[in-house]
């Protein structure tokens, strides 16, 4: 599996962690036996990692269908975490199967779940960005001038 321009979904946090996700799906498509099992905790260790990352997003952002969503992570955690279990039990080249699996479910997801959830957060973003952030640096600016002319005045 290799990254394809049509993943950028133009959120920086999210666009990165994708292209880890491809990167760990890849070279688990092609992992040898006495590899697959690391590779795939590799792989768990990241999907859950991402996942929460997105879950939050959109629990704080207040994003309407993230029961749909979160429901999606978890499936794919829990098919990882069987095939984890199997490979462990003398089937490691179920990695490999595994790996293909994901590429296809990320090609879809990526460009459904993850497309939709990025345009609901790209102007969330851009709101607390601006707004709250603006807002403070004004306010910390004319409390620092108001507190350094004092100061100086003193010394
Ligand atoms: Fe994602
Ligand atoms: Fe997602």
């Amino acid at each position: 599996m290799e990254w394809k321009d049509r993943y950028a979904l133009g959120i920086e946090a999210m666009d990165a962690t994708h292209r880890e996700f491809v990167d760990l799906v890849g070279a688990l498509s092609t992992v040898a036996d006495d590899a697959a099992i690391s590779r795939l905790e590799a792989l768990i260790a990241h999907s859950e990692a991402h996942f929460e990352q997105e879950n939050r997003w959109m629990k704080e952002s207040g994003f309407p269908p993230i029961h749909c969503h979160v429901g999606e992570h978890r499936r794919v955690i829990a098919s990882l975490k069987s095939v984890l279990f199997l490979a462990r039990r003398g089937n490691p080249g179920l990695a490999r199967i595994v790996a293909r699996e994901m590429a296809t479910w990320f090609e879809n997801h990526v460009a459904t779940m993850d497309a939709a959830l990025a345009a609901h957060l790209r102007p969330w973003f851009r709101e607390r960005q601006t707004f709250p952030g603006s807002g403070k640096a004004q306010e910390s600016q004319e409390a620092g001038a108001f507190a350094r002319g004092p100061r100086r005045a003193g010394a």
